[in-house]
């Protein structure tokens, strides 16, 4: 993005930390998307996206597993990487997938050093509230700037009995005190995923760092969403708090079929095509 058309100013040329928490101080929204490659994420920052994701749901929407649990940080550095040598204004987040953190303070650090030092990324996020306060405060200490996210955690499904609601009645007084442990060890911001909207709008009223929502409402700081589920490049059964905004499937599906029909009927390459 050139610096005339930066929606910040010239003098922004990379979204930080403090441009984050600037913006809610002002009270402006700002958005984030996953991202898992080069061209996804050079057109994401082009589109002026302030923060990518390169999400552990790579697992779910790269490499074919059923769950976020499986992947490795042997396999989401090299999708960082990619991410973050193809941006040039949007914040590149290193998500830490399951079991890479939460041994013990030090093995999250060595994990986010990875992170940082091989793929390139300016912050990474783990899940967890309260029990990952000690976790959030060695990195930070260590000089990694650390987004933490609460309420419903695709890593610990299994412990939370499925994808479920995290914050109603009484449980809401949980998802408060892990906003408030999480900022109060160094996050600099919070995604609340599947929170009610009341409870997440509370909850961003509290903290002083922005949150971010999936699934918790409008009152949230900034927004993610999973780009194949927003664009439509996965499609069925969806999450209520996805909207679509394309229905890039039926684009590849369309120009896959086209490609086929002119391969076999000899109709591809033209001369124009051929040297
Ligand atoms: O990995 C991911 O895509 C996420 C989002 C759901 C926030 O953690």
């Amino acid at each position: 993005m050139s610096e005339e058309t930066a929606p910040y100013g010239p003098t922004i040329k990379r979204i930080r930390t403090h441009h984050l928490r600037e913006m809610k101080e002002r009270g402006e929204r700002f958005s984030m998307l996953t991202s898992y490659d080069q061209l996804t994420a050079q057109i994401f920052d082009e589109a002026g996206i302030e923060v990518l994701l390169v999400g552990d749901s790579a697992s779910n929407n790269v490499l074919g597993n059923a769950t976020s649990l499986p992947i490795t940080v042997d396999e989401l550095i090299p999708l960082t990487r990619a991410v973050s040598g193809a941006v040039e204004r949007a914040m590149v987040v290193g998500d830490l997938p399951f079991g890479s953190y939460q041994a013990s303070p030090e093995q999250g650090y060595l994990t986010a050093v990875r992170f940082m030092k091989e793929g390139g990324a300016h912050c990474v996020k783990l899940e967890g509230g309260v029990e990952m306060a000690p976790q959030i405060e060695r990195m930070t200490r260590g000089g990694i700037p650390v987004m933490a996210h609460i309420g419903f955690t695709p890593q610990s499904e299994h412990a939370l009995g499925g994808y479920r609601v995290q914050g109603r009645g009484d449980t809401a007084e949980r998802v408060l005190r892990d906003a408030e442990a999480v900022q109060e060890a160094g996050a600099f911001a919070v995604v609340m995923e599947m929170v009610p909207g009341d409870v997440a709008a509370q909850v961003t009223q509290k903290l002083q760092i922005p949150t971010i929502g999936i699934g918790a409402g409008k009152e949230c700081d900034g927004q993610v969403l999973v780009w194949q589920d927003a664009f439509g490049l996965r499609t069925g059964r969806m999450p209520r708090f996805v909207k679509q905004y394309a229905d890039l499937r039926s684009v590849l599906l369309d120009a896959a079929k086209s490609y086929d029909t002119e391969v076999k009927a000899g109709e591809f390459p033209g001369p124009e095509h051929t040297f």
